[in-house]
């Protein structure tokens, strides 16, 4: 069997997998998020090690009583963190993370030493609050005693790999989300660091995704149980990871992922590198060579999740869903705009709020559900606009807790007018982690072969075209510039 991490946000998952691609144990432990500030958002690095102990040592026990033996260990997680390590390789201060937003400053400094037009061409994306780069750029400003210490900046997955073989290495899927990465070479733009004042050195090594870091270290041999000298594969970045688990390959244009999570997310494969010239959704690599296109609407099932805590204590989502299915499409006038953490794609803009907006006696709580249902996926459809004259979609697998309910799905499909599949996959970027293991292994020759063999069957769902929503789509882009107008942080 293969293994497959996926070091994410609220805890880490370990997944062994078979050649064929049937998952036959998983483990995993969480650990906390910190938020020191208003906006910061950080981890021990040092909690992830923990983590990826305790799960491996529990992994491995199943593993042992099943009779598997662990050929390799593939490595995926969140993206864009920022781990700082000093020239002995420890930990220089708690990592900032992805959703961290204390970085405006910074980009504003990227974006003066290196105009925005360029830094799209050369990295696929403009500066972005959540990037590492610019994260480097506010550690130097607002902590220059722990930048002076820093002789190397990894990634959250990165570093476990770092911590698991003494090698720091990364792989294109995640380093193009650092900002830092020449997309056409797949390699740091060392100019456009030098630019920034910045050393190349600071970064490691970029190997390709199926790329073997380097042997288990004994020390992790004894702790977890798991063969020492084990091949750890780079992997990729938690995106590109549930992407090749659910078989989308760069080669195959066209196919590509809806996700109802607590953020909603649009990925679409591509051969070749087109960025947004606005940078508007992010351009990053793909984990078999090729790139891809991401869209992410930060509150999606998070919207639903939050009106149910907050509006409905209590309440049954399917009794919301009820209510909201006996409610017509276009919710009689009633838009959501989703706001409620700001925006990434496609309008940058952190500072934005969310609203119900054209209320009126007649609407009941069928009404706010439906409205926030509909909104979710027109804020997925602006997401689409700017990516449908750069990728084909074809098809668009839905995944994600949201994707499990028929209404939010059968709307979805309506609203982005675009055919939705369903696909049995459902272990997330661990699964894609210890696929790439497979490859890394030897067990394939190749990402492509090992996607041929391993990509699921997908089931395509009916879509029922809705004239109701072309009108509440345009409400809601001429709600979206009321609101941003007024609705700020
Ligand atoms: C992608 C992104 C998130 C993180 C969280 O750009 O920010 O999907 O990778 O896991």
């Amino acid at each position: 069997v293969s293994i497959g991490i996926d070091l994410g946000t609220s805890g880490l998952k370990a997944l062994a997998l078979t050649p064929e691609g049937h998952a036959v144990a998983e483990a995993g432990a969480a650990y906390p998020l910190l938020t020191p500030r208003p906006g910061w958002t950080e981890q021990n690095p040092a909690d992830w090690l923990e983590a990826a102990r305790k799960a491996l040592a529990e992994l491995t026990g199943k593993l042992e009583a099943g009779g598997y033996t662990p050929v390799a260990l593939g490595l995926s997680g969140q993206m864009h963190g920022g781990v700082f390590l000093d020239g002995g390789g420890e930990v220089v201060r708690p990592a900032p993370l992805w959703n961290d937003q204390r970085t405006a400053e910074a980009c504003a400094e990227l974006e003066a030493a290196v105009p925005r037009a360029e830094l799209i061409r050369r990295t696929g994306n403009p500066a972005v609050t959540g990037f590492q780069l610019p994260k480097l750029l506010w550690l130097r400003r607002a902590e220059p005693g722990a930048f002076a210490r820093t002789r190397r900046v990894l990634l959250p997955k990165d570093y476990l790999g770092f911590a698991l073989t003494g090698r720091a290495a990364t792989e294109p899927s995640d380093a193009s989300g650092t900002g830092a990465l020449d997309l056409a070479r797949q390699d740091w733009d060392a100019e456009l660091l030098a630019a920034l004042g910045l050393d190349v050195g600071l970064f490691p090594t970029v190997i390709p995704s199926h790329g073997v870091v380097g042997g288990l270290k004994a020390e992790w041999a004894r702790a977890t149980g798991l063969p020492e000298g084990l091949p750890v594969v780079a992997g990729a970045g938690d995106n590109a990871g549930a992407a090749i688990g659910l078989g989308l390959s760069s080669a195959r244009p066209g196919v590509g992922s809806v996700s109802l999570g607590t953020s909603g997310v649009i990925f679409l494969p591509l051969e070749h590198p087109t960025p947004d010239p606005h940078g508007r959704v992010h351009l990053f690599c793909h984990a078999d060579g090729g790139y891809h296109l991401l869209g992410v609407t930060l509150a999606a099932a998070g919207s639903l999740q939050w009106y149910r805590d907050r509006l409905a204590p209590g309440v049954p989502f399917d009794a919301l869903m009820q209510e909201a299915a006996a409610v017509p499409p276009g919710s009689e006038g009633l838009l959501f705009l989703p706001y409620l953490a700001g925006e990434r794609s496609p309008h940058l803009d952190p500072d934005l709020r969310g609203a119900w907006l054209g209320l009126s006696l007649a609407h009941a709580r069928g009404h706010l559900t439906r409205a926030l249902l509909e909104g979710v996926a027109f804020s997925l459809r602006d997401v689409l606009e700017v990516m449908k004259p750069l990728a084909a979609a074809d098809r668009l697998l839905a995944i994600g807790g949201g994707a499990r309910s028929e209404l939010w799905l059968s709307v979805l499909a309506a609203v982005l007018e675009a055919p939705l599949a369903r696909t049995p996959v459902e272990e997330g970027p661990a699964r894609g982690a210890a696929l790439l293991g497979l490859v890394g292994a030897g067990v394939y020759g190749s990402v492509g072969e090992m996607l041929e063999a391993t990509a699921p069957a997908s089931d395509p769902l009916p879509g029922h075209p809705e004239p109701a929503y072309a009108a509440a789509y345009e409400r809601f882009k001429a709600g979206f510039r009321a609101v941003a107008g007024v609705a700020r942080a």
